[in-house]
């Protein structure tokens, strides 16, 4: 039998290369080995408020903008995680299995709440509880995240064995799968933070439906370090971070792109990139448009449909286990 993954994504902002790189690309290159999940997290993104109407919309266009990186119905399950009750369920039930101290120390929320907890919602500290509830329903083996969900992970692992240690085998140990290249893509105007969604300055970050333009303008005002090689270098994270997408765009090796750019100045750097972005690029934005309404809504009928079915198995079991049913 194959091994299963987990993964998804917020149905917010608007999505950037950071997310291609960091996630959806890696969820496309192991749809074919892996008995695959991939899940638009809409109750994840009420966690901060959002326009019922956008909300509504984002949430369709992500599942297009899944199908169109590559993800295939035929092989995977794509669905949205309001179709499927037991998220909530079992999040519930985890909320008695985790621990305040565990969830305080939780980085993704410090950054969210940006220092106020008193003014951030429940849910927002809650998060990665749901998270690990998603994780957990479906038996999952790898889960493909950018670096920024290491520590989810990490929380999905510990609450997995204390309910097995307290219940009895109940839940598969889920490993993380995080891309040794492009897991943490920085921003293009500040390479101390990582590609944002919220990022409020737009130049910061690529989007995937930028159009050619609006990519070569990005990328040559994005900002670069002092000294002129063209090299991968700690020290120098902007021309590391551009280099990096560069690389992963190209299919190059690290040592090939070196190599390519030996002697080049940020100019031909630049144009270059800005090049391979925009053809890296264009069949995804030509098959975002394949996707019509009703067509979308049958995937995403019958992938809740196959989720459910694993869903409400594990669910069932946690409840016997605990006495609740
Ligand atoms: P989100 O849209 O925030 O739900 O994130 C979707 C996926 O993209 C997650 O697996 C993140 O870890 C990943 N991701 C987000 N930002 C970046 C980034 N700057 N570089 C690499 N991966 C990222
Ligand atoms: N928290 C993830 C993010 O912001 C999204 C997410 C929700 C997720 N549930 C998941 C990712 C389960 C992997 C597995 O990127």
């Amino acid at each position: 039998m194959k091994k299963r993954i987990f993964s998804g994504a917020q149905p917010t902002g608007e999505l950037h290369i950071g997310n291609y790189l960091g996630a959806l690309k890696n969820w496309v290159k192991l749809q074919d080995e892996y008995d695959a999940f991939y899940c638009i997290v809409n109750l994840h993104a009420i966690t901060v408020p959002q326009d019922p109407k956008v909300l509504r919309k984002k949430t369709l266009d992500l599942a297009r903008i899944y199908l169109a990186a590559g993800v295939n119905p035929e092989k995977s399950t794509i669905f949205i995680q309001s179709d499927v009750a037991e998220h909530a369920e079992l999040a519930w039930v985890l909320n008695c299995v985790a621990r305040m101290g565990e969830l305080e120390r939780m980085t993704q929320f410090k950054d969210k709440s940006k220092g106020n907890a008193a003014r951030a919602s429940v849910g927002l500290f809650d998060y990665p509880v749901l998270m690990v509830s998603d994780i957990l329903l479906y038996q999952t083996d790898l889960v493909p995240v950018g670096q920024d969900q290491k520590q989810h992970l990490e929380l999905t692992r510990d609450l997995a064995e204390r309910f097995n240690r307290d219940f009895g085998e109940t839940f598969v140990i889920p490993d993380p799968y995080i891309p040794p290249v492009g897991a943490k893509i920085l921003s293009l105007k500040d390479p101390s933070k990582k590609m944002s969604k919220s990022d409020e300055n737009l130049n910061a970050s690529i989007f995937l439906l930028d159009d050619a333009d609006t990519i070569t303008r990005k990328i040559k005002k994005a900002v670069t370090d002092s000294g002129t090689d063209i090299k991968f270098d700690e020290e120098r994270p902007a021309v590391t971070n551009l280099l990096t997408i560069y690389q992963l765009m190209s299919g190059k090796t690290s040592e090939e792109c070196e190599a390519h750019f030996e002697g080049k100045g940020y100019g031909d750097f630049k144009r270059e990139l800005a090049e391979t972005v925009v053809e890296y690029m264009r069949p995804f934005q030509e098959k975002i448009k394949e996707y019509d309404d009703d067509e979308l809504s049958k995937i995403l009928k019958s992938g809740a449909e196959k989720a459910r079915e694993i869903a409400s198995k594990t669910l069932k079991d946690v409840y016997e286990k605990m006495g609740i049913k």
